[in-house]
């Protein structure tokens, strides 16, 4: 059953068949090589150069799905680059990038951006083919935007946390059947070896500050990973228009990459029976569809993140949310302790994840847009850039600037103007309010055990 869904009973959502290296068809050893030279391009400005002269290749030479996903990869790489390496962003996709960008996500069931699975799912190979891909050490990317080790690193604790979490998805299932069959026994000992495996997933996800560094991530990594929705502070106040041959060419705005597109997540919300809510609505009778009311229709960003899916995947989700009883089974027997213990403990740890997740956006997002805001409103700033300042050189400002990433060098700045604004406009790149969302969807994960419905 798993398979009908695209999803390997060991690498869970990562794909069975390793990610391709590069495309075995030498007709498109031009995006091949453009990919390879990324970084090289990007910090020389010829990405879009190189891009505009590109023919535009059909897609009829992709044959297995591994095939259609390398394009998938390659493309959102160049497409990102694309738009957000230059001095200022580019508002267009050319044919060689739109027109089979746009066949390729249509083909995948994904919208056209780089998604989690560009970025994360599809885009890791393991250093030594005997070794498990759910340890750290043995995991490499294949594209980057900048080749630095940080982004590898950010992209690559992702990919050894959905494998190590990738058995928790048939154990699950298990205590779902098991609940069906009204085995409480069966059911307990599934919950508790999923605990302990959201524990593992905790340590896991805090390796990301072994080697991602935060103003590394924040000012040359981040922005390359930003959307086209919502992005008028950052220059795109339309979003991007996709020459796709289509005629009229209508302008389109998508969420830029997020972990909330990861549907490891979102499973362990569906089968514990987590409901999130959309940002700001807070819990109570109206909200409950229990009481008979349906939930009124607002934006509900973990839900709209489906869509950012490859579609077998976002399928899976919602089938098992069809199913899914492990809460209700739980609520109907509050006098067995150990099945009890064994549920609010998986609550506890997914809630730990979460926290531990919150500590990493305040470091690698809060404080670093703080510092860069700090740093632009500072007198010495505005006098060195002021035109007193010119033709004299404030050396002490200039020693210290050198060693503060501005982003400038390296372009794709504008991206993080948003987040750069205020504190009160810190957005994520898939557009949440960052901090206020995160919490409630941490305060969320707890509700089921603190009170009776
Ligand atoms: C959501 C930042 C790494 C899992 C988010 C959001 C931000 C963010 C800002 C809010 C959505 C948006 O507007 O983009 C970061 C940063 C990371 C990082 C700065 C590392 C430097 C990870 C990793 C995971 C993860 C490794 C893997 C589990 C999630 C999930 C959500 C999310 C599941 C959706 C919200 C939720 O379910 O609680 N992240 N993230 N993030 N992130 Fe991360
Ligand atoms: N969603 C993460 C951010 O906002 C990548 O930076």
């Amino acid at each position: 059953v798993l398979a009908d869904y695209g999803i390997s009973p060991t690498h869970g959502f990562l794909p069975d068949v390793l990610p391709l290296t590069r495309l075995p068809d030498p007709y498109y050893n031009k995006w091949e090589a453009i990919v390879a030279n990324l970084q090289g391009l990007i910090l020389s400005r010829r990405l879009r150069g190189v891009i505009d002269r590109l023919p535009v290749l059909s897609t009829v030479g992709l044959e297995h799905e591994a095939e259609w996903r390398r394009a998938y990869v390659l493309l959102c790489f160049m497409a990102h680059g694309y738009i957000w390496g230059g001095d200022s962003p580019s508002d267009r996709l050319p044919p060689p990038i739109a027109v089979p960008l746009i066949q390729i996500s249509e083909h995948l069931e994904l919208p056209p951006v780089a998604t989690y699975a560009a970025v994360c799912l599809w885009n890791f190979k393991p250093l030594f083919m005997d070794e498990d891909i759910d340890n750290l050490e043995n995991l490499a990317t294949l594209a980057t935007f900048t080749g630095a080790l940080d982004e590898s690193w950010f992209y690559l604790v992702s990919v050894a946390m959905e494998a190590r979490g990738a058995p928790i998805i048939p154990l699950m299932l298990t205590a779902i059947a098991a609940a069906r069959e009204g085995d409480a026994h069966a059911v307990t000992r599934c919950l508790h070896t999923f605990a302990e495996r959201l524990d593992d997933l905790g340590s896991l996800l805090q390796r990301m500050h072994e080697n991602c560094d935060p103003h590394i991530f924040y000012h040359r990594i981040r922005p390359f990973l930003a959307g086209s929705k919502n992005m008028a502070e950052a220059g795109l106040p339309c979003g991007v228009r996709y020459e796709d041959g289509s005629g009229g060419e209508p302008y389109r705005q998508y969420a830029g990459g997020s972990n909330a597109q990861s549907s490891l997540i979102q499973f362990f919300d569906i089968v514990l029976g987590i409901e999130h809510r959309p940002t700001g609505e807070k819990r109570g009778p109206a909200n409950d569809p229990r009481e008979g009311r349906a939930p009124p229709p607002k934006h509900n960003f973990i839900e709209e993140m489906r869509q950012y899916m490859p579609g077998p995947h976002a399928r899976f989700l919602r089938d098992v949310q069809a199913v899914a009883n492990i809460r209700e089974f739980v609520e109907a027997r509050p006098h067995d302790r150990p099945l009890c213990v064994a549920y609010d403990a998986c609550l506890a740890m997914l809630s730990a994840l979460r926290d531990k997740h919150i500590a990493i956006v305040t470091r690698y997002i809060v404080m670093p847009s703080r510092e860069a805001r700090a740093r632009s409103r500072s007198p010495e700033a505005t006098r060195t850039n002021g035109p007193a300042a010119r033709g004299r050189l404030n050396l002490a400002t200039a020693s210290r600037r050198a060693f503060q990433p501005t982003g400038i060098a390296f372009g794709a700045t504008e991206a993080n103007a948003v987040v750069k604004k205020g504190g009160a406009n810190l957005k994520g790149t898939g557009g949440t309010a960052l901090i206020s969302f995160l919490k409630q969807a941490r305060d969320e994960t707890g509700e089921p055990a603190v009170e009776e419905w």
